[in-house]
């Protein structure tokens, strides 16, 4: 007979229970199986299979391109590999924006077709109708405001947002109409520490910072970046853990020059 360990999985109900006990939320984005089974075995929190997939998987310049069925690949591959996280998927571009219907419709497809666990949507007021409405199908939503990837051409830069009044008053309101319309939490991009903290401390759900702080009930970071595969992204904000880039070009150029040399295989490494 074998003998399972029972593994505690990580729901949107025991993300509230920890910003209440003062447990900070660690949240790291994920692709592909073989990622998101070394993420999910070190114990995170929270997976985010992002839309920043476009830029970091495919190459392109922006979040925009990535198309609704690649988001499902991702985000199929991903929880394949999960014993324990809460796995969100970005909602990408083009899927949401028009109506509430397509909203729901695009969400239906990404819980159906993945088995994720909630979507994540960017915007505050000008998208409560598809969160209620995506909410009405008992799928649970995560807020995003602040630096908001999707709009970057209607904000032309990727630069610290909400620094004027008016701009961070509002997305104080927006943050609030978040958890009114029944957010379970909410991701702050790149705004002030100080005005962060003060979202933090007026909502009673989850808020989840990137370059917001640390006043703040979680951290997320692009774990690609975290782990220092990119590198020419230098915000502020971002840790490196690792330097990937150095270590596995020295460990490619080793294997080429193996390869050349005639000493890979060697007579151990062969039938
Ligand atoms: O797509 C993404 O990776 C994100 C995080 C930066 C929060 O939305």
């Amino acid at each position: 007979m074998s003998v399972h360990k029972e593994i505690k999985k990580v729901t949107t109900h025991v993300l509230q229970e920890m910003k209440q006990r003062g447990e900070k939320i660690s949240m790291l984005t994920a692709y592909d199986y073989t990622m998101a089974k070394i993420i999910d075995n070190s114990g995170i929190d929270v997976i985010l299979v992002g839309d920043s997939a476009s830029n970091v998987m495919a190459g392109h310049e922006t979040t925009l391109p990535i198309t609704l069925d690649q988001m499902i690949y991702h985000a199929s591959s991903v929880i394949r590999a999960i014993d324990r996280a809460l796995v969100v998927v970005d909602l990408p571009f083009g899927a949401y924006q028009a109506n509430s219907k397509e909203a729901l419709n695009s969400a239906i497809r990404i819980m159906k077709e993945s088995g994720a666990h909630a979507v994540k949507l960017e915007g505050g007021r000008e998208i409560k109708e598809s969160i209620e409405r995506i909410l009405t199908a008992g799928i649970p939503v995560m807020g995003h405001l602040g630096l908001t990837p999707q709009s970057i051409y209607k904000f032309g830069t990727y630069t610290v947002r909400a620094k004027e009044a008016d701009e961070a008053e509002r997305l104080i309101e927006d943050a609030k109409l978040l958890e009114q319309f029944g957010c379970f939490a909410l991701v702050l991009e790149k705004i002030p520490a100080d005005l962060a903290e003060k979202v933090s401390k007026n909502l009673h759900i989850p808020v989840i910072g990137i370059g917001a702080g640390g006043g703040v009930d979680g951290q997320v970071l692009v774990t690609h970046d975290m782990l220092g595969m990119t590198h020419e992204f230098n915000p502020r904000f971002l840790r490196r853990y690792l330097n990937l880039y150095e270590s596995m070009g020295n460990a490619f150029k080793q294997y080429i020059k193996d390869v050349k040399s005639k000493d890979f295989p060697n007579e151990k490494e062969q039938y």
